[in-house]
């Protein structure tokens, strides 16, 4: 798990709003009984599990993130009862017999590096026939809000903490997503790029909290605060960030 980062979950929760709008139409493109157990990939702080387990009033979910602020505080959102698990999803090993019957991820893939081990660990975890619905980052993702963010920290001299710094995020396209999928034993695999601009409440926090986690992790405790005023002099008050966003469906042959 050396590249998963710890979240500022209290502040996620807070400033997520923009997720939880995104969250809705994956949802809506996974078709539930009600009686399922599914699998939230990258649960977060729990607001959008929440949602899930509101369209499964005799089924369960298994909540599962690498992150121990967001696990703490979904178990606080979602109550004592709750399944949820820390572990990293890449090496995600369910109990035998204990397959899901879906698969639900929001705002997550992208923060993983290794995209064909999430797709065998996903495959292993969901039974033959399952169904998937994801959306994530995708190709050319928050490219505006990175490309000033660079600008940013050399307008406030910090420019040589990002000089070959290799990003940690992975915007995939759809093809080679598609292709991914289908290698890790998924079928009927659709996989398409959406542009998803985003005006965030509180842009400052919202930036430091989502956005920016990986560049503030490479500063000092007293460089983080002018770096983030250079963003937001760069980006503006009331910044139209520009989400691309990859949509995926897909079944479990
Ligand atoms: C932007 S949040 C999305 C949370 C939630 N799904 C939502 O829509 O609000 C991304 C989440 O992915 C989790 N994450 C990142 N890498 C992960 C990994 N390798 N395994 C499990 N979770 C991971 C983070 O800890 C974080 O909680």
């Amino acid at each position: 798990m050396g590249l998963v980062r710890d979240w500022n979950a209290d502040a996620y929760h807070r400033v997520s709003g923009p997720q939880v709008a995104m969250a809705a139409a994956v949802l809506d493109r996974l078709e539930l009984h009600g009686d399922e157990t599914v699998l939230d990939a990258g649960c977060g702080s729990g607001r959008v599990t929440r949602l899930l387990l509101e369209r499964l009033p005799q089924g369960r979910v298994i909540a599962v993130d690498a992150s121990p602020d967001m696990v703490a505080r979904a178990r606080e959102e979602l109550g004592g009862d709750a399944d949820v698990r820390q572990a990293d999803l890449a090496q995600l090993r369910l109990a035998p017999g204990e397959q899901v019957d879906a698969i639900f991820s929001n705002a997550t893939f992208h923060w993983l590096p290794d995209h064909d081990a999430l797709f065998a660990a996903l495959a292993a975890a969901l039974r033959a026939g399952g169904r998937m619905s994801v959306q994530c980052g995708g190709e050319g993702n928050v490219a505006g809000v990175h490309a000033a963010a660079l600008q940013a920290a050399a307008d406030c001299a910090l420019g040589d903490r990002f000089a070959g710094w290799p990003r940690p995020w992975n915007f995939a396209g759809p093809e080679q997503t598609e292709a991914r999928l289908r290698a890790a034993g998924f079928a009927d695999v659709r996989c398409w790029l959406q542009a998803w601009p985003v005006t965030p409440d509180e842009p400052r926090a919202y930036l430091e909290t989502v956005c920016l986690g990986p560049h503030l992790e490479r500063l000092a405790d007293d460089e983080r605060g002018r770096f983030l005023d250079a963003v937001m002099a760069r980006l503006g008050e009331r910044p139209l960030l520009d989400y691309v966003r990859l949509n995926v469906v897909a079944r479990r042959g």
